[in-house]
C-alpha cells in the first residue's frame, strides 16, 4: 500500500576511513573549529542575547583550549524567552503538520549534507567523542530523529476514532497549550535536539535548556534549524544557571510539559517543583524524563565467550562509559569467567585513548572535572577495598585532558556499592556466580538496582533467554539478547526505561510524539 506520508529510513553510517572524503571534509573542520573561540549567546525569539556572565567551554580531552564563551540567560531574559516561546506558538500551531514537517526535513537533509563535518566536529571538539561515535550521534541519530518523528507524527495523525450513521467523529491532535520546558544532557548531541523538536513537531513551542559541556554543538544545532526555516521563537536556546531556569520555567502557569534527560536526582527536584505549583497552572503538565541507570550485562554458562567479551567491552568503554546505556555491572558464571576474563583483559590492553582529533583513539576524555573526580573517587576506594579487584586500567590522568582508563573490578559481594551505584565513567564491575545460581542470580539482577533502562543476557540455550526475558520483564526498557546494551536505533529500538531511570516515554517512537499533543474529539452529526 503507498503510505500518504514520508516514510524514514535510517541514515547510513559513514566510516571515516583513510582517504574517504568525509574523513577530510571532519578534519578540515576540526583544524578550523579547534582554533576559533566561539561566542555562543542565548537566542530568544530569534535575537542574540549576550548575558553578563559567561563560562568557558573547552574541549574536555585538552582541558586548557577553550572552544566557546558561553553567555549565560539571566532572569529577564529568560522570561524574555518564555514570552517569546507563548507568542510564537499562537502562529505555530495554525501550521499544519505537513507545513512544520517540512522545516524538519529541510534541517535533516542540511545535516545529511554540508552540516555534518560541522555538527560532528564540535561533537568531537566540545563532548570528546571520536569520530565513530559522533557519527552514530550528532549525524546519523539526530538525522533518524528529525525524519522519523515526521514519520511518527503522521501515523499518529491517522489515528481516527470510528463514524456511526448520521455521525462524523474525529481527533484534532492539538499542541499542548503553553510551552515545553527541555532540559537536556551532554553525552549525546541527539538527545538534546531531539527533546526539543519532538515537542517542536508537535506545534509546540520551546524553552531550551542546554548544559554548558554540550553548548557548542546545541548551538549549532540552533543555528541548523534557523537555516531549515524554523521560525523565531518556536525554540529559545537559553543556556545558564539550571536552578535560576529552573525556577522559573517551573513555576510559571504555562507550563505544559518538561522533557528531561539528565539525572535522577535533577529529575525528582524537578518533580517536587512541579508538585509544588500544581495549582498554578492552566493545564496539568506533562513530565517526561529518561534519568539514570546501572545498566547490566547478564551472561549464561551456555553463553558464546568472544560475543560476550566483544559486548562487555564495547557496552562498558564506548564513549567512555558515558551512556545512559552502558553496561555498569556484569554477572559472568565461574565456568566461563577465565576464558572472558582473558580475552577482556587482553583487548581492554590495546584500547587507546587520547585526543579524538586523533582517528586512531578508541576513547576519548571524560566530560569534565566534576566527571573524573567522581570516577576516580570509585576507582580509588575500590583499590583500598578487600572486596574488590580491579583487573585491569585504572589509571586516571587529568595534566591535559580528563583522561580515564577504560577498568574492570570484579567484586566478591554482588550488592558492592560498585553493582548498585550509577558511576557513569569507564567502570565495569564484575561479579562472579557458580554456574549453579543461574535462578539466584536472575533475583540478583532485578533487585540490586532501582534503576531500569537497559540490560543485556548473552546465552546459547534457548530455554535461558526465555527465563532470562521472563524474570527480568520490569528491570530494563531496552532489553538485548546477544549483544551489547548500547546503541539503540531510532525506528529500530525506541529508547527509555521505567523504575528509577525515568517515565519510560521511548524516544524515537509515536508513543514520545503522544505526549506532546492533547487531542481534541470532535463529534458532528448531520444536521
Ligand atoms: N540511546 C543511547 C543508546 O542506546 C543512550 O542514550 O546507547
Amino acid at each position: 500500500m503507498n503510505k500518504t506520508y514520508p516514510v524514514a529510513a535510517n541514515e547510513p553510517v559513514l566510516n571515516y576511513a583513510p582517504g574517504s572524503p568525509e574523513r577530510e571534509s571532519l578534519r578540515n573542520e576540526l583544524a578550523a573549529q579547534k582554533n576559533v573561540c566561539r561566542e555562543i549567546p542565548a537566542v530568544v525569539n530569534g535575537e542574540r542575547v549576550f548575558g553578563a556572565t559567561a563560562t568557558a567551554v573547552r574541549a574536555p580531552h585538552e582541558h586548557d583550549r577553550v572552544l566557546a564563551n558561553l553567555y549565560h540567560a539571566d532572569q529577564k531574559t529568560v522570561q524574555a524567552a518564555v514570552d517569546g516561546a507563548l507568542a510564537a506558538q499562537r502562529e505555530w500551531s495554525s501550521w499544519s503538520l505537513q507545513e512544520r514537517s517540512a522545516v524538519f526535513l529541510k534541517a535533516a537533509d542540511l545535516l545529511a549534507g554540508p552540516w555534518r563535518a560541522r555538527l560532528n566536529a564540535a561533537t568531537m571538539l566540545g563532548q570528546s567523542k571520536t569520530a565513530y561515535q559522533a557519527e552514530i550521534d550528532s549525524a546519523c541519530e539526530l538525522i533518524d530523529f528529525l525524519r522519523f518523528n515526521v514519520q511518527f507524527a503522521h501515523e499518529i495523525a491517522q489515528m481516527q476514532p470510528q463514524n456511526s450513521a448520521g455521525v462524523r467523529n474525529r481527533s484534532e491532535y492539538r499542541p499542548l497549550e503553553g510551552f515545553v520546558y527541555a532540559v537536556t544532557p551532554f553525552n549525546f548531541t541527539a538527545i538534546g535536539g531531539n527533546l526539543a523538536i519532538a515537542p517542536a513537531l508537535m506545534g509546540n513551542s520551546v524553552l531550551w535548556k542546554p548544559a554548558a559541556t554540550a553548548a557548542l554543538s546545541n548551538y549549532m544545532f540552533m543555528e541548523l534549524l534557523e537555516a531549515a526555516g524554523l521560525p523565531k521563537g518556536v525554540i529559545n536556546f537559553v543556556p545558564g544557571d539550571a536552578i535560576e531556569i529552573s525556577n522559573i520555567a517551573l513555576s510559571h502557569p504555562e507550563l505544559a510539559g518538561v522533557h528531561f534527560t539528565g539525572s535522577t536526582a535533577v529529575f525528582d527536584t524537578m518533580w517536587s517543583e512541579v508538585g509544588r505549583n500544581v495549582a498554578r497552572y492552566r493545564s496539568y503538565p506533562r513530565l517526561v524524563g529518561e534519568t539514570g541507570g546501572k545498566d547490566f550485562v547478564l551472561a549464561h554458562p551456555s553463553a558464546d565467550a568472544e560475543a560476550l567479551a566483544v559486548g562487555l567491552l564495547r557496552g562498558a568503554f564506548e564513549y567512555q562509559g558515558q551512556k545512559c546505556s552502558a553496561a555498569s555491572r556484569a554477572y559472568i558464571p565461574a565456568s566461563l569467567w577465565p576464558v572472558v576474563k582473558a580475552r577482556l583483559v587482553a583487548m581492554v590492553d590495546t584500547i587507546k585513548m587520547g585526543d579524538v582529533c586523533d582517528f586512531s583513539n578508541f576513547m576519548g576524555a571524560v566530560i569534565d572535572r566534576r566527571a573524573f573526580d567522581r570516577i576516580r573517587g570509585y576507582i580509588y576506594r575500590a583499590r583500598e577495598d578487600a572486596n574488590a579487584d580491579v583487573l585491569v586500567g585504572g589509571k586516571c590522568e587529568d595534566r591535559t585532558g580528563y583522561f580515564i582508563e577504560p577498568t574492570v573490578i570484579e567484586v566478591k559481594d554482588p550488592r558492592h556499592a560498585l553493582m548498585q551505584n550509577e558511576i557513569f565513567g569507564p567502570v565495569l564491575s564484575v561479579y562472579v556466580y557458580q554456574d549453579a545460581e543461574w535462578d539466584e542470580v536472575l533475583k540478583l539482577v532485578d533487585g540490586t538496582s532501582p534503576y531500569a533502562l537497559t540490560g543485556a543476557v548473552f546465552a546459547t540455550e534457548r530455554a535461558a533467554i526465555l527465563q532470562a526475558q521472563q524474570a527480568l520483564r520490569f528491570a530494563a526498557g531496552n532489553f538485548y539478547i546477544n549483544d551489547k546494551p548500547t546503541g539503540a536505533v531510532v525506528g529500530q529500538q525506541p529508547f527509555g526505561g521505567a523504575r528509577r531511570s525515568g517515565t519510560n516515554d521511548k524516544a524515537g517512537s509515536a508513543l514520545n510524539l503522544l505526549r506532546w499533543v492533547s487531542p481534541r474529539t470532535v463529534k458532528e452529526t448531520s444536521a
